[in-house]
Order: structure tokens, then C-alpha cells, then sequence
């Protein structure tokens, strides 16, 4: 049997497409691109936050013809409470260690900063020799915290987005653009 073309499913749960597969993937070279210059001789250890980042990172790392290295922490927060005041909890640490090494901290989407800074707070303990945050999605509008974020992709609006990695409910993260859930998606799915 062979499989035919078919729409995603979640495309009938989308209201309005903020930036098309095209426009994300353009962003994205330019990023790897001026990354790339920056950190030629620097051997990085490229870190994402899990889970939503892996897209975003598979697709700029592949556009970097240079040396580095690839490595994952996953957080949750534990209660919607938890997550207002900034308490994290980490549910997978690094596999390797950062003490003297340059570091690219990798995140999809930016909205208060909290999750960011306590992780930036627990990765500069460990005494890397620089620290430095490529984001894709920006959010500036919920930034409670004033976070130095040296490679931008996109500002977005405050609103719920979902693609690209980003999820509902676990749902929507490989549609390949970015789009705004139909109100009654949100309830419904
Ligand atoms: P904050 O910066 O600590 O507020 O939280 C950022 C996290 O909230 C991201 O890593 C995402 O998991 C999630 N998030 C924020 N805005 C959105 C959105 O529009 N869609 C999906 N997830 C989002
Ligand atoms: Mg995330």
C-alpha cells in the first residue's frame, strides 16, 4: 500500500499562519549563518531546552559548517504557579560538562524570560568561558525579566502560537510554520 499525500490534521485547527515554513527556514540560514562567524574557532556546546527547541536546533545546526557539539536539558515546571514565580525543575541535566567551554544556549520561544533565567543562573555556576542565547520566537510584550539575548530570529505577538516545535497539549509541534489555534482548538484538543 502505498501512502498517499495527505494534509496534516492540524491545519483545519489553524486561524491564521504567522510566519509560512519559507520565512522560518530563511530566518533560520541568516541565524547559522552570523552564529556560525561568531563561534568559527570556538568549538561550542550547543544546548537546547527540550522539547519544543529540537526542530529549531536540527535545522540551524545543520546550517553551521563548523565544530561543535550537541547537548540537551529538559525541564518542567511543577505547578502553572510554579512557572509565574520562575521555579523550574530540571529533569534532565547535561551530559557533559561546560567548565571553560563556550556555550550557545538554544531556545525556541522567550515569553516572561523566567525559564530562561534560572537555567542561564544554573549554567553559569559551572564557570563556562561564555555564555550566549540564540532565540528563534521573541516575545517582548511578557519579559518580566531583562534577558541579554544575542541572536534573535522573530518577535511575536502576545498570543498563543503553536509549529515549528511549539505545542498544545503535546499537540501541533510538526506543523512546519507557525499559526495561531482556532479559540474553540484550544479547549477542544
Ligand atoms: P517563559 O519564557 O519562562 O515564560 O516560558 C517559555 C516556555 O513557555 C517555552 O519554552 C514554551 O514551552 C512555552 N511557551 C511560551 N509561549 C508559547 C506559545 O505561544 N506556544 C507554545 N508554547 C509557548
Ligand atoms: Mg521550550
Amino acid at each position: 500500500m502505498t501512502f498517499t499525500q495527505r494534509t496534516n490534521p492540524y491545519e483545519e485547527h489553524i486561524s491564521e499562519v504567522i510566519f509560512t515554513a519559507e520565512e522560518i527556514q530563511n530566518k533560520v540560514k541568516a541565524m547559522a549563518k552570523e552564529i556560525s562567524k561568531d563561534y568559527m574557532d570556538k568549538a561550542p556546546i550547543c544546548i537546547g531546552v527540550l522539547k519544543g527547541v529540537f526542530f529549531f536546533m536540527a535545522d540551524l545546526l545543520r546550517a553551521m559548517p563548523i565544530s561543535l557539539e550537541v547537548d540537551f536539558l529538559a525541564v518542567n515546571n511543577y505547578s502553572p504557579d510554579d512557572r509565574k514565580q520562575g521555579v523550574v525543575r530540571l529533569v534532565k541535566d547535561l551530559d557533559v560538562s561546560i567548565t571553560g567551554r563556550h556555550v550557545l544556549f538554544i531556545e525556541d520561544v522567550i515569553d516572561t524570560g523566567l525559564t530562561l533565567n534560572y537555567l542561564l543562573r544554573n549554567l553559569k555556576e559551572r564557570k563556562p568561558a561564555s555564555i550566549n542565547v540564540a532565540v528563534l520566537f521573541n516575545k517582548p510584550k511578557l519579559r518580566f525579566i531583562d534577558i541579554p539575548i544575542q541572536y534573535k530570529g522573530f518577535d511575536l505577538p502576545d498570543r498563543f502560537v503553536v509549529g515549528y516545535g511549539l505545542d498544545h497539549q503535546e499537540k501541533f509541534r510538526n506543523l512546519p510554520y507557525i499559526g495561531m489555534l482556532k479559540a474553540n482548538s484550544i479547549l477542544e484538543v
